[in-house]
């Protein structure tokens, strides 16, 4: 892919992130509509539609064969990552947007015959923007960011844990997960699957562990983590898909193998 167009496409999704940022920071001056999807804590708002359409609508215009896999379905259904896929979050924290107001971001990840080019990860109302170009570095508000500390051990770990994996739960044995939050420094959880990714970018976090994501949690995320030396796959060390749902572990290499060894499916 020629630099020009990466360039171009770096441009455009900055411009359209930062615009979408100031149409959500109106919407929420105004009453809105909340709907439940899945159950009762999986929210989505008239705000997130909104935003998404807004995308769908830039990019449809100026790049009528790009294709758009958002979270709420908006665009055309996406089957194959062939071509230009722009893979978006209109807003990634609903649950935060809807009873904090704060802690939610807009994700970009534009993907080129499945390759993650351009990531883009904003924090609308900390009016933070991550970006990360493949093989270019990872930038928070225009300062390039340093490569994640490779000597930093689980021991000296922040990690972004939500307790569900640490009480009884379907998915994980607990008990493996509650040795491991003893081990570490200490766990976190921030409620924007983009935002962990983003914190263990600019080291706020060092590592990030999920059981549940879909592609437009993480499109972004994985390109600037993996552009500070980051290192994102599914809990069982396998290659993550952005067709489909994925389990997460993402962190430097060293602990990134350790958390592998903590992480026991049922
Ligand atoms: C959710 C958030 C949350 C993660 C969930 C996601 P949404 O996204 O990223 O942190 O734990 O799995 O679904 O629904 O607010 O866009
Ligand atoms: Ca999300
Ligand atoms: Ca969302």
């Amino acid at each position: 892919m020629s630099q020009e167009i990466i360039q171009q496409l770096r441009n455009d999704a900055k411009e359209w992130i930062l615009e979408a940022g100031e149409l959500i920071k109106e919407s929420m001056n105004q009453p809105f509509a909340v709907d439940t999807k899945k159950d009762r804590k999986d929210l989505v708002t008239e705000v997130d539609r909104r935003s998404e359409q807004f995308f769908i609508d830039k990019i449809s215009e100026k790049y009528p064969d790009h294709k758009v896999l958002g979270e709420e379905g908006m665009g055309e259904e996406v089957t194959s990552l062939d071509g230009t896929v722009w893979i978006i979050d209109p807003i990634d924290g609903t649950l935060n947007f809807v009873h904090q107001q704060r802690f939610f971001a807009i994700s970009i990840g534009i993907y080129i015959d499945g390759v993650g080019e351009v990531g883009f990860i904003y924090d609308v109302m900390a009016d933070d923007l991550y970006e990360g170009v493949r093989h270019q570095g990872a930038y928070k508000n225009g300062t390039q960011l340093d490569p994640i500390d490779p000597q930093k051990t689980l021991e000296e770990s922040m990690i972004g844990l939500n307790n569900t994996w640490v009480i009884p739960n379907r998915r994980l044995d607990e008990k493996k997960m509650q040795e491991l939050s003893r081990n570490v420094k200490g766990t976190r959880s921030y409620g924007s699957a983009s935002l962990e990714f983003a914190y263990i970018a600019d080291g706020t976090l060092d590592a990030y562990i999920t059981m549940r994501l879909s592609p437009w949690d993480i499109a972004a995320g994985m390109i600037i983590v993996s552009e500070v030396g980051g290192v994102t796959t599914r809990v069982d060390g396998s290659e993550i898909g952005m067709l489909s749902g994925n389990t997460v572990v993402c962190a430097n290499q060293a602990i990134h193998q350790e958390l592998l060894t903590y992480i026991i499916e049922k």
